[in-house]
């Protein structure tokens, strides 16, 4: 007989032990590395292979991986990743993933302990929301998943339980969202079927959140014209500059409309942790369902999605899994009440809950809400360094963590200008900010999510930008053509030269804020 386990366990065991080794050393050493350097093709070329017919060693295996994977990885362990909304993970979390992969568990259902620790995250993030003890929900890949749960959980409850059966037929629903609203709220629109043109983008103010003014007359608007209003979908930080909707009105006005209220709260919904941030979210305890993320805000290694549900019964009837060899018992593997794939699309899941269960647990709820408080304090910082740059000009408010500026040269294509000087810092593994269009034109977005990041990384950031902003410039205006490549030892000498001063080496070394595990 065969069997995948090792005759004799002790070069397996002592591989593993090389790897969490490696890992530690990795996670200690990150900032005297780039923040991301891209994968050289040869690599890529040595990657591609045809399927393995034959066994290799797991330590050949592992040199492969330490060559060819860990040092061209995205870059979001760094404290210098400052682009999209990625999480930073924690230690902690890195060791669940490993009990979670040793385990094996299927969380679709059954009743296993697994799936209580599940039960007890959905309960925290309920608490979190200030949503009942009754609400349900479950962990999924991320919130575009989420969001696509809670527009098919608001379908069935504006078209009850039957639509699963008859499809929409002509109902003619009709869902709204702001202007500024992630595309995965589109793409749930296609995918539920109701198509993206049955969302309407409600214009936002001049802080990014929606109108409700424009919101109110669209609503009265379609209705007069038979569409039927089914929920609205309010943003708790939005992607581009984190704008935070005002949920407590849209609550009201979807409760006077009778209309299913869902909050996108990918990564703001975690501010909610932070006691002087918790105030912005105000509203969002009243939310028929919740989207957010545990691997953006929260540091949990990704992925760790969740959706909470205010009435569990709704999420049932939605998803409610009816195979006869899915059927429930009243004891024995088959019981354990409502499975976890009653409340989504997925049946076999992973036993992502660990992770989320271990890092709340291990770092405390407070912990994770005082380092979304100090991404704010630091984006904070940057705005008002902006705002006294000459050189720098800040293009939208700063409601949370994320911070939207551009370079400004005397002349020439300012778009251009801006992605070179993202693409010059992410390439020189300086920092890796991200781009993004506001009010038309591309602006640098630096969105402060790692809770590795401190001050002096900023600054370093920071000063890369006006370093390389004015090279191109002047270079750009001297040869009066495509201006040249910064080259990586150049920036990385500016970063070096640029930084706090009395920090050592090319990276400052600081430990302040991070997810260093708690004593026992
Ligand atoms: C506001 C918002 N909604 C949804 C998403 C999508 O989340 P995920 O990438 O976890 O699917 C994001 C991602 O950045 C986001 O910022």
């Amino acid at each position: 007989m065969d069997s995948l386990d090792p005759a004799d366990w002790s070069d397996l065991r002592a591989l593993g032990h090389r790897m969490v080794d490696d890992m530690f050393d990795h996670l200690q050493t990150l900032r005297d590395g780039p923040v991301w350097q891209k994968m050289p093709e040869p690599l890529r070329r040595d990657l591609r292979q045809r399927l393995p017919r034959g066994p290799s060693s797991p330590a050949a295996v592992y040199e492969n991986f330490q060559r060819l994977v860990l040092p061209y990885d995205t870059g979001n362990l760094h404290p210098r990743f400052m682009g999209w909304v990625d999480g930073g993970g924690n230690p902690v979390g890195m060791l669940a993933v490993l009990l979670a992969g040793g385990l094996n568990a299927n969380l679709g259902g059954r009743d296993h302990a697994p799936i209580e620790i599940e039960r007890q995250v959905i309960a925290w993030a309920a608490e979190m929301l200030g949503f009942p003890d009754a609400a349900s929900g479950v962990l999924v890949t991320g919130t575009s998943i989420a969001n696509l749960i809670g527009v098919l959980v608001a379908q069935s409850a504006s078209l009850g339980p039957s639509v699963r059966r008859t499809g929409l037929g002509d109902s003619r629903l009709v869902a709204y969202t702001s202007a500024a609203a992630h595309g995965c709220l589109p793409r749930a629109m296609e995918m539920a079927g109701l198509g993206r043109d049955a969302l309407r983008m409600i214009p936002c103010d001049d802080q990014g959140r929606m109108r409700l003014d424009a919101l109110t007359a669209q609503v009265a608007r379609d209705r007069v014209q038979g569409a039927r209003p089914f929920l609205i979908a309010g943003t708790a930080g939005t992607v581009d500059i984190g704008a935070v909707d005002d949920l407590t009105t849209i609550a009201d006005f979807a409760t006077c409309e009778k209309i299913w209220f869902h909050v996108d709260g990918a990564f703001g919904a975690i501010a909610a942790l932070a006691p002087k941030l918790r105030p912005l979210l105000a509203g969002i305890e009243r939310a028929d369902s919740v989207a957010f993320d545990f691997h953006k805000w929260a540091q949990v290694p990704y992925d760790a999605g969740c959706i909470v549900v205010r009435d569990a019964a709704r999420q049932v009837e939605t998803f409610g899994a009816e195979a006869a060899y899915l059927r429930r018992e009243q004891r024995g593997l088959a019981g354990g009440g409502v499975w976890p794939c009653d409340l989504g699309p997925d049946l076999s899941r992973g036993f992502r809950a660990l992770k989320v269960w271990m890092t709340l647990s291990v770092y405390g709820a407070d912990r994770i809400g005082a380092i979304a408080q100090q991404a704010c304090d630091l984006a904070t910082k940057l705005a008002a360094r902006v705002d006294r740059e000459p050189a720098l000009e800040r293009l939208a408010p700063v409601a949370l963590n994320i911070v939207c500026f551009r370079f400004i040269a005397a002349d020439g294509d300012l778009d251009r200008l801006n992605a070179d000087i993202v693409a010059d810092l992410q390439e020189a593994g300086v920092a890796a900010p991200s781009t993004t269009t506001v009010n038309g034109v591309l602006a640098i977005r630096a969105a402060i999510v790692n809770h590795r990041t401190t001050h002096a990384d900023i600054e370093i950031m920071l000063n890369a930008v006006l370093e390389i902003g004015r090279n191109r410039g002047e270079a750009a205006r001297a040869i009066k053509k495509e201006p040249p490549v910064i080259h990586r030892g150049q920036v990385y000498r500016e970063a070096s030269r640029l930084g706090d001063a009395g920090t050592s080496g090319p990276f400052p070394a600081t430990s302040a804020g991070t997810l260093a595990a708690v004593p026992p």
